[in-house]
């Protein structure tokens, strides 16, 4: 993660078309490893996803005496059960992985290790007290040497009660922690959400054998369960298909079709502002059964014009913001997109990063507090963009090269591998491929 590597892309108007199987899901990778490692016994995983995130989990696992085998995207678990996980030697590193660094604190909540967590340069400055607060009020025990309620922090596990917490922001990491400590828990823990957002945790719970009802954004676990090894398949993930969904949208001429990729509807608020915009997006072969549902999309391009995008529809597309932005910038008249304040706190302050980035190639984009305002169409030029490190902001920067009219230059676009290994295969790939 901290190395500086410089990569040109330079598509200018190419056509994309073609059929690809973006890599597995990050939120499922992490929580089939993580629900694997609480089970007892031999979970399998297929699917799962090679990308930093997801390997720094399987790292951590391993070090809590869990043994980890993985062959490609093919991960064999095969456990003690949380109570024969022992204390770690060295501190546990989540690397860049929010995901991993906030539901690890639900889960050493409750157990019986003590651990220190600690994170990349990017991680250490991501807020943790929307986890550590609630999960305190349970009977948690963290202690750190600052006050800054970031990482590195450490963990002490111990009994916890039960709690009903109304979350003040939508959040599958910090539902997650409280219901992976909820699970551990005397009690019945609720979790209550003002918008719904990703229900892997819920599902997967379940598809090992854990009983948790679900309503209308609220969730509720009985503590004391105990969870059976599985086989989880894990489908493509769709906030990776949605960076060339997108470029298919935008560049006149293109198709792309995605196979296996997930449609969970916590997940699939890209399709329908791809669909509001005007771009043409069909699902086949649609799977449901226990799991992910998942199955086949094609995304054609189209005229675009300007939508608002707020409310409830942002947990659903949290991820996509800054390709949506970039999408933006070829739609005719001004896309508003609101009540996305926490992007000020991913991997980097994607509105911020966005703006200054998109401005750097003309765009016509200004920040708000709590979203973007993009007028388009704009025909976008060349330039040098950074990533902050932050691997959606690359793959965005990237993209944006197939409607310049001149060559992008990625700085710092190694981190692309945190969640898309394979990336710049794909992209030559659909850019190659002739009918
Ligand atoms: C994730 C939840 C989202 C998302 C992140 C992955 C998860 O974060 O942005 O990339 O796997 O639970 P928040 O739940 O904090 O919005």
């Amino acid at each position: 993660m901290e190395k500086i590597d410089m990569i040109t892309a330079s598509f200018e108007g190419t056509a994309l078309s073609g059929t690809i199987r973006v890599p597995g899901d990050k939120s499922i990778s992490h929580r089939a490893v993580m629900l694997g490692a609480i089970a007892k016994g031999t979970t399998t995983i297929s699917g799962f996803l090679q990308g930093e995130d997801c390997l720094s989990t399987i790292q951590i696992f391993s070090q809590l005496g869990v043994n980890i085998e993985r062959s490609g995207t093919n991960v064999t678990v095969e456990s003690p059960g949380i109570d024969g996980w022992k204390n770690p030697e060295v501190a546990l590193d989540a690397g860049n992985s929010g995901t991993t660094a906030r539901l690890l604190l639900g889960i050493l909540a409750g157990s019986t290790v003590t651990a220190e967590i600690t994170g990349d340069r990017y991680l250490c400055k991501r807020p943790m007290r929307r986890v550590t607060t609630p999960l305190t009020e349970m009977g948690a025990e963290f202690k750190s040497d600052h006050q800054t309620g970031t990482l590195p922090l450490t963990v002490k596990g111990t009994p916890l009660k039960a709690m009903s917490y109304d979350m003040p922001i939508a959040s599958a990491q910090v539902k997650s922690a409280i219901l992976f400590a909820g699970f551990s828990a005397k009690g019945t823990t609720v979790v209550t959400e003002k918008a719904a957002s990703r229900d892997h945790t819920e599902r997967m719970l379940q598809q090992f054998g854990a009983e948790v009802q679900s309503e209308v954004n609220t969730v509720s676990i009985v503590g004391g369960q105990s969870l059976q090894a599985c086989d989880v398949k894990v489908p493509g993930d769709i906030s990776s298909a949605a960076f060339f969904m997108c470029a298919a949208a935008m560049v006149s001429g293109s198709t792309i079709t995605f196979t296996d990729v997930g449609l969970n509807p916590t997940r699939t608020g890209i399709i329908d502002v791809l669909k509001e915009m005007g771009a043409k997006v069909s699902i086949k072969q649609k799977v449901e059964g226990e799991g992910e549902p998942y199955g086949e999309l094609t995304v054609e391009s189209s005229d675009l014009h300007a939508v608002e995008i707020s409310g409830a529809l942002i947990p659903r597309l949290i991820d996509e913001l800054p390709v949506i932005a970039l999408l933006a910038t070829q739609a005719t008249g001004t896309t508003v997109i609101k009540d996305a304040e926490e992007l000020r706190v991913k991997e980097t302050d994607r509105i911020e990063a966005v703006c200054s980035e998109l401005q750097k190639l003309g765009a016509s984009i200004e920040p708000t507090p709590d979203g973007m305002r993009i007028t388009g169409p704009t025909q976008l030029k060349g330039a040098t963009l950074s990533s902050h490190g932050d691997h959606r902001l690359g793959m965005m920067a990237a993209i944006a090269s197939v409607v310049t009219d001149g060559p992008v230059q990625i700085e710092d676009a190694s981190c692309i591998n945190v969640s898309y290994p394979g990336f710049f295969e794909h992209l030559n790939l659909l850019s190659q491929t002739k009918h």
